[in-house]
């Protein structure tokens, strides 16, 4: 028998050939007017001609104003942003694979940046600083919550099978439920179930637009990009609180960022993963994501050290065992356009390393 990892998935009107998943991964090289590019449909038809069952776009900004974090990041606001998706989704769809946009509003470190509340600009990674973030008024809740119903309606529009709210990462959703980052006192701030009001109301928005059936993705994470050791969740019981809120506005299958995705979620409650967590106390499908193949954290993998392959299967087990659905992975598929193939014929040592050259080219 096959592993469960390479047998089909089927979850409402999601059917994937495979549960393998390739990660959201930001590669800014759209066209002019943030089209996705014509390249961009080859780099992801080449993941599904080697079945990949379901392609997660890098995160596609949802308006022309404060969403991006440079003018190179693909859009889904606009109709000629959408006819660019929607040949990105033909070809993957012509290849045998699903695909889903993440949808997606940097905040905190946009290029003109806003959060829930005012505070210092973030420095870029060139060590430059960004402006300061703006805190949220009421004319900018309705601008957002307008562009994350456009963008909903443009991932419909473009024909993807499911569309993936990026809430992780210390973007702009992420921030609200951050305590550091929200220090907003009113129904946006303060208690735990006011943090959370701004996302679940986003996701909400977001059912309503694609309609019931549609299948919609949540992502989240504990970490965030200015600070890996964040913690949202100390416990599985408020996690639970969240994944609960998640599930009663509509979300369909959680997608729980973890920088490995074989550590245990809580240190002092057993070695089950934050995925595991997940989907064990929401009763949704889940998809764990985080070093399948590889050794290096993220953020090591910008320095000097090379990264090596290592062998994936206990990632697969965590799908074996049915502590997950689905398995996303991040860099060894942008290495690897084959990894599905080479994996699952045993040869995962003949993979390629990631390395943070291969970001200048979409192979
Ligand atoms: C180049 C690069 C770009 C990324 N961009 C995004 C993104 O747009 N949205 C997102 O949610 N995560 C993004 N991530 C995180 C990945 O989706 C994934 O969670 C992470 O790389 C861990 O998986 P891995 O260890 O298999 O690479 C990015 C990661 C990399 C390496």
């Amino acid at each position: 028998m096959e592993p469960k990892l390479f047998q089909r998935w089927i979850h409402g009107r999601l059917s994937l050939r495979n549960r393998v998943v390739m990660a959201p991964m930001t590669r800014r090289m759209a066209d002019e007017g943030g089209l996705a590019s014509a390249e961009s449909a080859d780099y992801y038809a080449r993941r599904a001609e080697n079945e990949v069952g379901l392609i997660i776009s890098e995160g596609t900004a949802i308006d022309e104003t404060h969403s991006f974090d440079t003018p190179t990041v693909p859009r889904i606001a606009t109709p000629a942003q959408w006819e660019a998706w929607k040949r990105v989704v033909d070809k993957v769809h012509a290849a045998g694979s699903a695909f889903a946009p993440q949808i997606w509003h940097t905040g905190r470190l946009a290029q003109d940046p806003i959060g829930p509340s005012a505070a210092p600009g973030l420095k870029r990674a060139d060590g430059t600083t960004r402006p300061d973030i703006k805190e949220m008024d009421a004319a900018d809740f309705t601008q957002v919550m307008d562009a994350y119903r456009r963008a909903a309606r443009g991932s419909v529009e473009i024909g993807s099978d499911a569309v993936e709210i990026h809430g992780a990462h210390g973007y702009l959703l992420d921030s609200f439920l951050s305590p550091v980052n929200n220090q907003r006192s009113d129904e946006y701030g303060g208690s735990t179930e006011a943090r959370m009001r701004f996302p679940l109301e986003v996701t909400r928005a977001v059912r309503e637009e694609v309609g019931p059936g549609f299948p919609i993705i949540y992502r989240f994470s504990q970490w965030k990009m200015d600070d890996y050791r964040e913690l949202k969740f100390r416990t599985s019981e408020e996690l639970g609180v969240w994944v609960h809120a998640l599930k009663d506005a509509g979300v369909d299958i959680l997608h729980v960022s973890t920088r490995d995705a074989t550590d245990p979620g809580f240190e002092d409650e057993g070695p089950m993963t934050l995925a595991g967590w997940s989907r064990k106390l929401s009763g949704l499908p889940t998809i764990a994501v985080g070093k399948v193949s590889v050794t290096l954290g993220m953020d090591e993998a910008y320095g000097e050290t090379k990264d090596r392959i290592v062998d994936p299967q206990p990632w697969i087990d965590l799908v074996e065992r049915d502590e997950v659905d689905l398995l996303a992975v991040g860099r060894a598929l942008i290495a690897n356009p084959d990894w599905v193939p080479k994996v699952r014929s045993g040869n995962w040592s003949e993979l390629a390393t990631f390395d943070k050259s291969q970001l200048q080219e979409l192979h």
